[in-house]
This record gives structure tokens, C-alpha cells and sequence, in this order.
């Protein structure tokens, strides 16, 4: 889908990125993350040339994109930024509906698609389409500025940090939306972080850049598990293992087969402890950690669906939510 050639960008004697080549396949979501002044943003902006590299080739779909003309391949390439950028004067409904707008969409088209898009992100269109962006949260400004970039249907989707102003829990429901709605529509996403834990939590490769030059492009398992050399090591931390599970759902280790089963069931009856299969791996590890030696894993309605043990978080291959789905 999108391939970057030995980009560089130099601002007068700094070298702001260095020879990054980097393959995007379509429907990946690849995060970018690195120290502060690594080139990130930099490396993103190329891409749809708000920042025009010094040298290098970008080639979208088997077209250089250098060679596009740039106010055309930005329509088409989603954009969010950390503090969103709606317009204070517009609706949501019209903040949502200015790309198809600039592409010439008639006005019902246009609001149709706009009301479309606030339920994707699950703000209701009733509610919140007439508002302005000051009457909004900031996670539901945000879930707006995502249902902005993807209003005209761009098959690629660019986000800077854009979950980074809200507070932590909003964070980790946007980060659950932008998985379910990457289940839906399967955009190429390039995101950028500098939470580990989201990168780990959301990429399905992640790149890890160093003084504008790639350190490491790879799948989080591999980043975490095989760092590429000591920089990869020390950025990842101190708990690859533990970070890993931030992947994962209960429901990615849990065993479902009827012995399994059984064994819950008769836990669960004499008190034994459980835990939701939507919840993060880590959660069932800390509950498996306070001493009991299985947690029964249930449904929305209380029902035994598996059961998991310490054994079963230490595995290799858990089913992958973010890549099966
Ligand atoms: N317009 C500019 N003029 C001069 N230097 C710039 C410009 N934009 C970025 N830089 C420099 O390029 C380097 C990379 O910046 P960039 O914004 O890409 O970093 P980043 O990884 O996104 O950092 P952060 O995590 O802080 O957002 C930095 O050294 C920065 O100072
Ligand atoms: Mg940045």
C-alpha cells in the first residue's frame, strides 16, 4: 500500500530524518514511536506531504506521491491530530462532513455520511450532530475528529498522538473504539505515540525510530521479545513480558474445551474467583497473582465461557485479537 524510499528530511543543518524506508501493507496499523524529537510527526507529515521530504520517494498504491498534486492526495488521506482541529463555528455534523464537502458532495450526501460516521464512533448524530465542538468532552471531540478523517472513505488514515490529551480511561475506550472500527472498515493507519502501551495495544507492526533512522519495524511480539539491539531493549523496559499482555484480552488465553469448562463451572459454584472475557490479560493476571490458581472467564450474562491460569498467560501464541477479527 504504501512504500517509503531512503526518505530524508534535513531543516538547515539538522537531519530530522535519515535514510527511513518502511513497507505499509494494506489494512495495517502501523504505529510510529520513538523519544521525543525522533521525527515521528515528521516521518507522518511526509506522507501526505505537509512537510515535503529533502529527498526519497513515497509511493501510495504504486503512485509517487511526490508526483501528485499534494492538495488532492491530502483529501485523500485521513488526518487527527492531538488537539483535533475542528472548527469552533461549524457543527459536528458539519465539522464531520467538510471533506466530502471540499470533494463536491451534495449537501443530503454529505450529512447523510456525516450522521453515518457519529454512529460509527458512537456518538448519536441526534444528539451530538447540532452541537459545536465546545460542547463536547474532549474523548467526544476526539471520537468526532476521527469520524472527520474518515467522512470521504480514505483508504489511508494518519494520526499524531491523537489520544494523547485525554485522560487515561477515556484513552483506553478510544483505543478499544479505533480497534473495533479498524475491525469494520480495515483502514491502513499510521499512528503515532509515545505510549508504549499503545503501540503495543493497538500496531499490528510497530516502528521504532531513533534519531530519525529506523531502529527496529517490526510486530510487537518480535519488537518485545527479539529487540533488534540495546536501544530497542531499554525503550521497550524492563517487562516485555508484561507488556505484551497489554495485547490481549482474558478471551485470547482462556481454555474453552469441556473439561476446561467443567472445572470453572465447579470453581465458580464454590466461590472461586472470575473474570470478564473482555477484560485486559493484565487484569486476570493481577486476580491470579492475589493466589488462586484458575479464574473462571464468563460472558456479559455471568455464563462460564473458559477458564485461565498463570500457565496460559505465559503462552506463546495466543489467539490475536487485533490481527484475527
Ligand atoms: N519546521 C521545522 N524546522 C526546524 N526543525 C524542525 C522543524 N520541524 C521539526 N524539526 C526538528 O526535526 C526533529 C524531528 O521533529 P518531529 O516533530 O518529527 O519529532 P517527534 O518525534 O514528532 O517529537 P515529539 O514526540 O516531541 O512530537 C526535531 O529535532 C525537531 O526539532
Ligand atoms: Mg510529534
Amino acid at each position: 500500500m504504501i512504500s517509503l524510499r531512503n526518505i530524508e528530511k534535513h531543516y538547515g543543518g539538522v537531519t530530522a530524518l535519515n535514510q527511513v524506508s518502511l513497507d505499509i501493507g494494506r489494512g495495517e496499523l502501523v504505529v510510529l514511536i520513538g523519544p521525543s524529537g525522533c521525527g515521528k510527526s515528521t516521518l507522518l507529515r511526509t506522507v501526505n506531504r505537509m512537510t515535503e521530504p529533502s529527498a526519497g520517494q513515497i509511493i501510495i498504491d504504486g503512485r509517487n506521491a511526490l508526483e501528485s498534486d499534494p492538495v488532492l492526495l491530502r483529501r485523500s488521506i485521513g488526518y487527527v491530530i492531538q488537539n483535533v482541529g475542528l472548527f469552533p463555528h461549524m457543527t459536528v455534523r458539519e465539522n464531520v462532513a467538510v471533506v466530502p464537502q471540499l470533494l463536491g458532495w451534495d449537501k443530503a450526501r454529505r450529512l447523510r455520511r456525516a450522521d453515518e460516521m457519529l454512529d460509527l464512533v458512537r456518538l448519536d448524530p441526534h444528539k451530538f450532530g447540532g452541537r459545536y465542538p465546545g460542547q463536547l468532552s474532549g474523548g467526544q471531540q476526539q471520537r468526532v475528529g476521527i469520524a472527520r478523517a474518515l467522512a470521504a472513505d480514505p483508504a489511508l488514515l494518519l494520526m499524531d498522538e491523537p489520544f494523547s490529551a485525554v485522560d487515561p480511561i477515556t484513552r483506553e475506550q478510544l483505543q478499544e473504539e479505533l480497534l473495533r472500527i479498524q475491525r469494520d472498515v480495515r483502514k491502513t493507519i499510521l499512528f503515532v505515540t509515545h505510549d508504549i502501551d499503545e503501540a503495543i495495544r493497538l500496531a499490528d507492526k510497530i516502528c521504532l525510530l531513533r534519531d530519525g533512522a529506523v531502529a527496529q519495524y517490526a510486530d510487537p511480539d518480535t519488537m518485545l521479545r527479539q529487540p533488534a539491539d540495546a536501544f530497542v531493549a531499554q525503550f521497550f523496559g524492563q517487562e516485555p513480558a508484561l507488556r505484551r499482555l497489554a495485547r490481549y484480552t482474558v478471551a485470547d488465553f482462556a481454555r474453552t474445551d469441556a473439561a476446561s469448562l467443567a472445572a470453572a463451572s465447579a470453581a465458580l459454584a464454590s466461590g472461586a474467583g472470575s473474570v470478564p472475557h473482555d477484560a485486559g490479560a493484565r487484569t486476570a493476571l493481577s486476580k491470579l497473582l492475589g493466589g488462586q490458581a484458575a479464574l473462571a472467564v464468563v460472558d456479559e450474562a455471568g455464563a462460564v465461557v473458559g477458564q485461565v491460569s498463570l500457565s496460559d498467560l505465559t503462552l506463546a501464541q495466543p489467539a490475536d485479537r487485533a490481527i484475527a477479527a
